[in-house]
């Protein structure tokens, strides 16, 4: 999810790039950095940390050597390595072309490790811990010739295509070459890239708001194309070098909606990024059938020796640790706790070595959740994190660790970071299972399988939005709302609630579809709005039948009643005021699609009031404090 930028034009580079980066820093701040030709090779200068210091940097060294009218630049999202000027863009290659190529890069490459070994072979090692630096190389080798196919030479563009080729997973790839200081060469797969068109320049960026203060004219590139740019214009080819018809649009955002992909909102905007993060998310994790974590440092032999498994969270990351239990037991037949951070230490949990506490924070800083992991660390249990920051506090301390690959969320309510965590909790579950032989290895890949096909069913509930918008509308005036959901549906219930209270301020309240007749059904009176997460009728017959049940009977104490159930359930119609329709898609996979228009919801109630959705009152993003 970083940031790119590219330019070759009349001015000067340095700054036309450096306001790109400042307009996408949004999409990262971990590290920034820039590379210019200049006198037959590259000025580069990164720096960890904001933008801010990439630019004090540049003050201090000088600016003498970035003059030139052409360059790159990126602001980081850590994914491969910890957020330090080592690991900063742009990347070069090394002495084998004396340095002249470099690149950006957005996405993760699959297969980095395979490549790096071959590279190493050739006496060639990698610098940075980075997935990107070894696209720096081979092009660097295509361009010498001294690639397999030896045509590429003194080609950039047939360069470029050559590596994009060998590369698997998710990549924008951007390439400048001191030889060619008047082209810039960029590959484009599963993560996004747009083109800038002006008067004698042309500009290449994550997003339109990279460039809009200069023109208006864009291109937005294509899965798998290459695109060759200089100052007099573009040229766009498929991987194989075969010419590609695109076209041109004028943006007309402002830059402020540009930066939020048009909305008004950041978390507007992230919610609309949700089957990407799940993508993400997954994407490398299954290697030669096998399931992989992103850092372990714990032996499969561990993993078999857990007897127990403990997961600690807070707020919308303890929502998604609900989840992990219902996947885990499943799975692997282990018993899963689960408790939010702030209770877990206090209360003398019984821990040992064989103990599994799986502590999950998007920001990887809670403190609540820190210190439930060092707890348990001091029991001698093991602790594998679900964080959404490299080299935060939480993954740094743990044994083993999955990223969820949202990017940066700016919104203070979690969306994406949400799905992205069950999706990264379930493949917690699979790993088990697979250490563990609960599940047989051809299992274990077909759930992989099934959970790569969720962001697609997450597109479609995206498509239906302007429903969900509308149910947020006719919400709006309402003074509570409660919810209800069984089994996976009650942790979708929560979270539903949980953004409904932290944008709309609004008394929201979810509960255990069961409980209901237990107490809080005293709460239904005439018109209050109960939402419901109905299960697959086919997924689990029995709880879909109680929970009809559920619905008919605050429907017959007066509630209006909004039923989310899949697509083609007509038992629901008729006790439903309003129905949100959801796509067909396994039990333990709903939550990804149920929990989507509930997001929605909340954010349009709170819109409709009046609110900042992006920055709720009292609430921070990060809580550093017990
Ligand atoms: C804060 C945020 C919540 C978040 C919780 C846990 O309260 O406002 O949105 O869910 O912290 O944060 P973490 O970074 O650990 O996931």
């Amino acid at each position: 999810m970083c940031g790119i930028v590219g330019y070759v034009g009349h001015r000067p580079a340095l700054d036309v790039v450096l306001a790109g980066l400042r307009r996408l820093e949004y999409r990262g701040y971990d590290s920034a950095g820039v590379a210019l030709p200049h006198s037959g090779g590259l000025a580069v200068e990164r720096k960890a940390g904001a933008l801010v210091n990439l630019e004090q940097r540049l003050d201090e060294i000088g600016r003498d050597t970035f003059t030139g009218t052409a360059g790159i630049g990126h602001t980081r999202w850590a994914t491969h390595g910890p957020p330090t000027d080592r690991n900063a863009h742009p990347h070069r290659s090394g002495p084998a072309d004396a340095g002249k190529t470099a690149v950006v890069h957005n996405g993760i490459i699959e297969n980095y490790l395979p490549l790096r070994a071959e590279l190493e072979a050739l006496d060639i090692w990698a610098e940075s811990d980075t997935d990107t630096e070894i696209a720096a190389h081979l092009v660097a080798l295509a361009y010498a010739g001294r690639a397999a196919d030896p045509s590429t030479k003194g080609d950039l563009p047939a360069s470029v295509r050559s590596v994009a080729l060998r590369l698997e997973g998710a990549f924008t790839l951007v390439v400048t070459h001191a030889d060619e200081p008047d082209t810039i060469v960029a590959a484009r797969r599963s993560s996004p890239l747009v083109l800038g068109l002006g008067e004698g320049e042309t500009f290449l960026a994550s997003d339109v708001a990279a460039f809009i203060e200069f023109t208006r004219n864009a291109v937005e590139l294509g899965q798998d194309q290459v695109v060759t740019i200089t100052r007099d214009g573009y040229d766009v080819t498929d991987f194989r070098g075969e010419p590609v018809a695109v076209s041109p649009f004028e943006v007309t955002w402002d830059l402020a909606a540009a930066e939020k992909g048009g909305h008004d909102y950041f978390m507007l905007k992230e919610i609309e990024e949700q089957p990407t993060a799940i993508a993400d998310t997954l994407r490398g994790h299954l290697v030669d059938g096998r399931i992989v974590l992103d850092e372990q440092r714990l032996t499969d032999q561990d993993l078999r020796d857990v007897d127990k498994v403990f997961v600690v969270a807070c707020g919308t990351a303890y929502h998604s640790g609900l989840l992990a239990k219902y996947a885990i037991e499943h799975w692997t037949r282990l018993p899963v706790e689960i408790e939010v951070a702030s209770e877990f230490r206090y209360r003398d949990p019984v821990l040992d070595r064989s103990t599994l506490v799986v502590a999950i924070s998007q920001s990887g800083e809670t403190a609540d959740t820190l210190e439930a992991l060092r707890h348990a660390k001091d029991q001698k249990a093991r602790v594998l994190a679900i964080c959404n920051t490299n080299g935060a506090q939480i993954p740094r301390e743990s044994d083993a660790v999955i990223y969820t690959h949202a990017g940066p969320e700016i919104g203070v309510a979690a969306t994406k970071t949400f799905t992205a965590q069950v999706a990264a909790n379930y493949l917690v579950g699979l790993a088990l299972a697979q250490a563990r032989g609960t599940k047989y290895p051809d299992e274990v890949v077909r759930e992989f399988h099934e959970l790569e096909a969720a962001p697609k069913a997450v597109e479609t509930v995206l498509e239906s939005l302007g429903e969900a918008r509308a149910l947020g509308q006719l919400l709006a005036d309402s003074k509570a709302v409660l919810f209800l959901g069984r089994h996976v549906g009650y942790p979708v219930a929560l979270e539903g609630a949980l953004k409904l209270k932290e944008l709309a301020y609004m008394h929201a309240e979810a509960f255990a579809a069961g409980e209901l007749k237990h107490g809080p059904i005293a709460l239904i009176e005439p018109g209050l709005p109960v939402i419901v997460v109905m299960p697959s009728p086919k997924g689990r017959a029995v709880l879909h039948s109680k929970l009809l049940s559920n619905i008919q009977e605050i429907k017959a104490r007066g509630a209006r009643t909004v039923v989310l159930a899949e697509a083609g359930d007509e038992t629901v119609k008729p006790f439903a005021d309003h129905l949100f329709e959801l796509p067909p898609i396994s039990t333990l996979l709903q939550p990804l699609v149920a929990t989507v228009p509930l997001q929605v919801i909340a954010a349009e109630i709170a819109r409709a009031r009046g609110y900042d959705v992006d920055k709720p009152r009292n609430l921070a993003k990060s809580v550093t404090v017990e």
